[in-house]
């Protein structure tokens, strides 16, 4: 026993001396006691080795200062400064403990010149550098008992797991206070905080005036800036501590969404706050967003009662006044001087229910609101119609009845999202037309009434009118429109470029589907139920009965469908005709023999049929139809749908994708936008889709990465939900962590050597599905990365979206997107 310990005191004065010998000035200690002291040249490392603590110099400057720098990163990156103010000239400085305890750095003649500063008289105290960069001064015999911080006592830098406080009775916080230049550490004027009155929110000031603020805290985001979203999801991002501390603090906090990443928010020299990630591939860090960044997000940038518009082009058209306003010094305004800001037309007259109110929508609501506690006093309207100094008042989703009683200052107008504000007018602005232009609507109205009543009439008779002579014609030429065999060879033929969709009569659909029968049905869909036609000739065919209310009027849904009978591409069901008449809209698809892929996938007897190649080429042919979609169809379309059900097969069970240009043809709008309507299926899709009706490429490759997770498992995404995972992506994570991936692959493929083929699509699968837009990839590089066999692919974040969550739950009073009207489209496949 006593041979062993002293062989292991060698062995660890080896150590000590060859790390000695490698690097003679540096001596790297975990702690500091009263027994030892940090000279310069020493450093402090944290467990884990991700920071380290010494004495540095920006810049090669001949200063030096006490900081504390993430350990393996190039250019040493400053996160915490000590002696910020009181620098020192030469090599001689040290970090020790004091007699009192206090952590100091003193300077060659034994100076303090920086402190820890704790009044009572401490004993025993150690300092340790924690892993999370917070260097704390805690008692040797109980850690937990804190001195002192500097997470508390921050520079410039904002780390995970920093708590900032937010107490309206300290008031607003400045915590972070910038370098005064890129290589000067000492304080500059501006400063990054917490204004904790009202809805708490976060601000940046240059000496106390405010320069950028963040809008008020909505318990999931800061509402001035809705594409945080991008940024952050639900479960991480900031949070505030509840309950409140005994003093009545809260603390903000920020969690990164994957917690192995290094993670920063840092306010600039300049008064520009960054947030940053390290970036390990590319080895720097990327600058995740940038505040503020453009024009409309400088503090008051159009002065008061006037919204600033970033999604107008030109500089001096951004700023107009709110409705019932108008420039105050007309002049400046002309030219380009908006500080004057805007100044009410008619003034208001606080006598009972002369005022009035006009809405404004997706608005960063003004600054200085207050929030107000609804009780029995009525409701939030009142309550400013009570009182004359208010200016305008709106229940904010996640924060409450908030008024505003001084001027209206900082308001902005997004393109997406944003809150309603409700502003309050004199009744001549908004009622103005009360008394005289009544009169004249009611005219206006009736004669409007009668001429739509003539309008009717005269379609009325001429529709019956038409409809007699296509009968007459019906009765004498028999069957004039019923599609021939030779007619199809023509339109399966070769040809790419249908010059015009053919068209069919509803009749002839009707026998061909046996009126629609229930045993020529093979399926229902979301927009529509399917039937099985055969035509003359033999010929099957897929006919989709559209059973959804188009807003669109004909003509633009003929001209959609002719669109769309355009794209034409191997792995995309092929559009053939379509049948208009009446109420009646019906289109007409290659008829599929082999079904959907959920057919064979989810079924015990036939998933042995579908080996590893046969599913791989599925992918593939997916992948390569979505990138046609997305990418080099004429027209980009997303699928906003997709799932194992609308996948057909062919013959050679080649897949092919269906119901693609549903949304358009159905007029939802297809850029990226938030949609009043959300088309899709649970489990399929996308975090920012489901909650907010956010969509775009990126949610279509969402869905795409649950159904290459689906084909490799065989089972279904939704078959986990309530499991310990939550999902099938969650499963394949705690997989893949645990080093067991090839655990996911569907046993019933025996074949083996394909192991690492498989692998890697899950890995694809993976990246597919991260919660954030902008880590997912997009389907060109997709398909490169299953193609490519020997790249390296990066490493996926851990998903914590699961797209069946209880949306009311996560949804309760916030303002992200309107889901009210999610269609749940049945999984049924044809
Ligand atoms: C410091 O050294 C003294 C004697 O040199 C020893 O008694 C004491 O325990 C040491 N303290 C610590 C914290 O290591
Ligand atoms: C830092 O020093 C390098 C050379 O040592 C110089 O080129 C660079 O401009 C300096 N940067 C700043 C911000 O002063
Ligand atoms: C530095 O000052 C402390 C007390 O403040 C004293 O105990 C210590 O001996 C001094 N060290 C030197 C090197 O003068
Ligand atoms: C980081 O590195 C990547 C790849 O080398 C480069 O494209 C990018 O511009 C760099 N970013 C910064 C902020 O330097
Ligand atoms: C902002 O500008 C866009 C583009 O010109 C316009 O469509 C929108 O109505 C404007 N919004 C406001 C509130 O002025
Ligand atoms: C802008 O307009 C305000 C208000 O009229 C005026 O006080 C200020 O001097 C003007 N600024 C410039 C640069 O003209
Ligand atoms: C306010 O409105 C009342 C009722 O319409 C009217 O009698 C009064 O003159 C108005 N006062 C002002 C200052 O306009
Ligand atoms: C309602 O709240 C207000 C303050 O917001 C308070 O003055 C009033 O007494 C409260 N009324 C009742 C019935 O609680
Ligand atoms: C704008 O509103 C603020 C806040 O009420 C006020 O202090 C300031 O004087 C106003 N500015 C102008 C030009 O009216």
């Amino acid at each position: 026993m006593g041979k062993f310990k002293r062989n292991l005191t060698l062995v660890t004065t080896l150590l000590i001396l060859l790390q000695l010998c490698s690097n003679v000035s540096c001596i790297t200690s975990t702690l500091i006691t009263r027994n030892n002291t940090i000279r310069d040249g020493d450093t402090l490392i944290s467990e884990e080795e991700v920071f380290e603590l010494g004495f540095f110099s920006p810049n090669d400057s001949s200063l030096r200062y006490v900081g504390i720098w993430y350990q393996n990163i190039q250019p040493q990156t400053i996160v915490w400064v000590a002696n910020r103010e009181r620098p020192l000239s030469d090599h001689n400085g040290a970090i020790k403990l004091a007699d009192d305890g206090n952590l100091v750095v003193v300077d060659g003649k034994n100076n303090t010149v920086w402190s820890t500063n704790v009044p009572p008289k401490l004993k025993n105290t150690v300092a340790v550098l924690l892993e999370t960069g917070d260097l704390v001064l805690c008692s040797d015999s109980d850690r937990d008992t804190r001195y002192w911080e500097s997470f508390n006592n921050p520079t410039d830098t904002f780390l995970p797991g920093m708590r900032v406080r937010v107490n309206p009775s300290i008031g607003e916080n400045h915590a972070f206070i910038p370098w005064k230049s890129e290589t000067d550490p000492s304080p500059g004027s501006y400063s990054m905080g917490i204004d904790p009155f009202g809805a708490i929110e976060i601000v940046i000031w240059e000496g106390e005036t405010r320069k950028w603020r963040s809008g008020p805290w909505n318990s999931a985001i800061f509402t001035g800036v809705p594409d945080m979203f991008h940024f952050t999801n639900y479960i991480h991002g900031f949070k505030l501590s509840s309950p409140p501390d005994p003093d009545g603090s809260v603390f903000l906090t920020y969690v990164p969404s994957n917690k192995d990443d290094l993670s920063r928010f840092r306010i600039r020299f300049d008064g520009i706050v960054e947030q940053l990630r390290w970036n390990r591939d590319a080895r720097n860090w990327t600058s995740l967003q940038v505040k503020p960044s453009k024009e409309c997000e400088k503090y008051n940038r159009c002065g008061n009662y006037s919204v600033c518009n970033d999604s107008k082009d030109f500089d001096s058209s951004k700023c107009s006044c709110i409705y019932g306003f108008e420039p105050a010094y007309q002049n400046q305004w002309n030219k380009g001087n908006f500080s004057g800001g805007c100044k009410r037309r008619v003034s208001l007259n606080c006598s009972d229910k002369v005022d009035g109110f006009r809405v404004l929508k997706g608005m960063k609501v003004p600054d200085f609101g207050s929030v107000v506690s609804l009780n029995k006093s009525g409701t939030c309207k009142e309550v400013c119609v009570r009182d004359c100094s208010c200016k305008a008042y709106e229940v904010v989703p996640g924060i409450g009845c908030m008024i505003w009683t001084r001027d209206l200052i900082d308001m902005e107008h997004f393109e997406h999202g944003g809150n309603s504000i409700n502003i309050r007018l004199a009744a001549s602005e908004i009622g103005g037309m009360k008394e005289k232009s009544k009169f004249w609507i009611i005219i206006f109205s009736t004669i409007g009434a009668l001429m739509v009543g003539l309008c009717c009439l005269c379609i009325w008779i001429l529709w019956n009118f038409r409809k007699r002579v296509k009968d007459f014609l019906r009765k004498n030429r028999e069957y004039s429109v019923k599609p021939t065999s030779s007619m199809f060879q023509v339109l399966v033929g070769d040809q790419v470029d249908t010059p015009d969709l053919p068209t069919f009569s509803f009749n002839s659909v009707a026998s061909a589907t046996g009126d629609f029968s229930e045993e020529n049905k093979l399926g229902q869909g979301g927009f529509g139920t399917v039937y099985k036609g055969t035509f003359s000739g033999g010929r099957e065919i897929a006919v989709k009965r559209l059973s959804g209310k188009s807003k669109q009027g004909l003509e633009e849904f003929k001209n959609e469908i002719l669109l769309i009978a355009k794209l034409q591409h191997r792995n995309l069901v092929r559009l053939l005709g379509c049948c208009i008449e009446n109420d009646e809209k019906i289109l007409l698809y290659e008829y599929m023999p082999n079904n959907s892929l959920d057919h064979f996938l989810f079924d015990e007897s036939k998933q042995r049929n579908l080996e590893w190649r046969k599913r791989w080429d599925i992918i593939g042919g997916i992948a390569r139809g979505l990138l046609y979609l997305h990418r080099d169809s004429r027209l980009k379309i997303i699928h906003r749908d997709l799932k194992a059900s609308n996948i057909l097969l062919d013959k050679e069970i080649n897949p092919k994708i269906s119901d693609f240009g549903m949304a358009r043809i159905f007029n939802y709008r297809q850029d990226q936008a938030n949609t009043i309507r959300v088309v899709g299926t649970y489990g399929y899709m996308a975090p920012e889709y489901a909650m907010e009706g956010r969509f775009s490429e990126k949610s279509d490759v969402y869905s795409f990465g649950v159904l290459i997770m689906e084909i490799v498992s065989g089972r279904k995404n939704i078959s986990f939900r309530g499991s310990e995972h939550g999902s099938l992506i969650g499963y394949a994570w705690h997989l893949w962590s645990q080093g067991k991936t090839k655990e996911l692959i569907d046993p019933t493929m025996m074949d083996n050597r394909d192991v690492s083929e498989a692998i890697r699509c899950i890995h694809v699968g993976m990246l597919c599905t991260q919660d954030s837009v902008i880590y997912r990839p997009n389907m060109g590089s997709v398909l490169l990365m299953l193609e490519s066999q020997t790249s390296h692919l990066p490493r996926p974040r851990q998903p914590t979206f699961h797209s069946f969550l209880n949306f009311g739950e996560i949804l309760e009073g916030q303002n992200v997107a309107t889901v009210n009207d999610i269609t749940l489209t049945t999984v049924v496949g044809r």
